[in-house]
C-alpha cells in the first residue's frame, strides 16, 4: 500500500478523507497531522482524535500542528464547517492523548526514517505545516515520493472569485510547497466540485446502517445545509477525499502537468494559483500537475466501499 500522511483540517471533508484512506486496502495511513484552518488548531486536532475513534483507528497518531498561517491572520471556516469545524454530529471523546511529538517534526522524522521516495505527503489544509517541514529538513524535498493538495484551482475560487480557501488561508506556505521542487499534485476546485454529495449518495450510505455511515449522513446534512446557505451550491462538494482517490486509483482523477505557482503578492489575486496552460508550454522538468476531470461514480463508489469496510 500507498504510505501516506495526511496533514489536515477537519473539516466535513477532511474527514471523509481520513475514512476514505482508512477503509481502502491501497492506503497505509502513518499518522494525521493537524493544522489551523477551518476551526482553531485545538478544536481541529480534537476532531481528527474524534474521527479516529469513529473508526475505531485509535492507532494512528495524531500530531497537532501550525496554529496559525506563517504571516496571515488567522480567518476559521465557521460558517461552512460551524463553531466546532465538524458540526452536524455528536463528537465521540478521544480515548487516546494527542502524541507528544509536534506536526512539522514527525513529518520531518518519518520521511528522513523511510526508504527514499517511500512516503507521500497529503495536504487538505492550509499548507503551513508542510512548508515548515520543507524549510526545517530540506532533505525530504527529494526524499518524498510525491505531494499531493487539495486546494486552488485553475479556473475557480471559493473565497474569493480567483483564490480557494487552503491557499487563501496561508498562501506563503502554498508557494513554499508548490515551488519546492518535488512532485506535486494540485487537486483544485475545478476536480472537486464535480465530487458531489448527491441524495443518490446518501442513499447509498444510509443502506451501510452503522454508526459510522449515521456519522458520514450528520456531517453531509450540515454541509450541504453550509453550501447552500453559503456557496450556492444544492449539493456539497466533498473536496479532501478526492486526494486519497487519487492515489488509490489514479484513473478516477485525470491529471494534466502544467507548471503551477501561487500568487501572494496581488490585491485582486492573493493565494490564486496559476497554471500555464497553454498548449505551446515547456513541459520538460515540470514536476507539477493539476486535476481536471473526476470519475465521480468510480469515486464514489471509493467511498462507500470504505464506509463499509470500516464497519
Ligand atoms: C477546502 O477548504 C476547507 O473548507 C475544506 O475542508 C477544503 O479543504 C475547500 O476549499
Ligand atoms: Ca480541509
Amino acid at each position: 500500500p500507498r504510505r501516506i500522511i495526511l496533514d489536515c483540517d477537519p473539516g466535513h471533508d477532511d474527514a471523509v478523507a481520513i475514512m476514505l484512506a482508512l477503509g481502502s486496502p491501497a492506503i497505509e495511513l502513518l499518522g494525521v497531522t493537524t493544522v489551523g484552518g477551518n476551526q482553531t488548531v485545538e478544536k481541529i486536532t480534537r476532531n481528527a482524535q474524534s474521527v479516529l475513534e469513529m473508526c475505531r483507528r485509535q492507532d494512528v497518531p495524531v500530531h497537532r500542528g501550525s496554529a496559525r498561517p506563517l504571516l496571515r491572520e488567522v480567518h476559521v471556516a465557521g460558517d461552512i464547517h460551524g463553531e466546532s469545524g465538524l458540526d452536524g454530529v455528536e463528537l465521540p471523546e478521544p480515548t487516546v492523548p494527542v502524541a507528544a511529538q509536534r506536526a512539522v517534526e514527525f513529518l520531518v522524522q518519518t520521511v528522513m526514517e523511510s526508504e527514499p521516495g517511500e512516503i507521500t505527503l497529503v495536504g487538505t489544509g492550509p499548507l503551513t505545516n508542510i512548508a515548515l517541514a520543507a524549510r526545517l529538513e530540506p532533505a525530504i524535498i527529494d526524499r518524498v515520493r510525491e505531494v499531493v493538495i487539495m486546494g486552488g484551482g485553475y479556473h475557480e475560487g471559493n473565497v474569493t472569485p480567483v483564490a480557494e480557501f487552503n491557499i487563501w488561508a496561508d498562501p506563503e506556505a502554498a508557494a513554499i510547497v508548490v515551488d519546492a521542487g518535488w512532485e506535486l499534485t494540485m487537486v483544485g476546485l475545478d476536480l472537486t466540485h464535480q465530487a458531489l454529495a448527491t441524495a443518490d449518495v446518501e442513499q447509498r450510505i444510509a443502506e451501510i446502517g452503522t454508526d459510522l455511515a449515521e456519522f458520514f449522513l450528520g456531517l453531509m446534512a450540515f454541509f450541504r445545509r453550509a453550501y447552500q446557505e453559503n456557496q450556492g451550491f444544492d449539493d456539497p462538494p466533498v473536496h479532501d477525499a478526492c486526494t486519497i482517490a487519487h492515489l488509490i486509483d489514479p484513473s478516477v482523477v485525470q491529471t494534466r502537468r502544467a507548471p503551477l505557482h501561487v500568487e501572494i503578492r496581488g490585491d485582486l489575486t492573493r493565494g490564486m494559483t496559476v497554471a500555464d496552460l497553454r498548449p505551446g508550454t515547456d513541459l520538460e522538468g515540470c514536476r507539477t500537475q493539476v486535476a481536471t476531470v473526476l470519475d465521480a461514480e468510480g469515486f464514489w463508489r471509493l467511498v462507500v466501499d470504505a464506509v463499509r469496510t470500516l464497519g
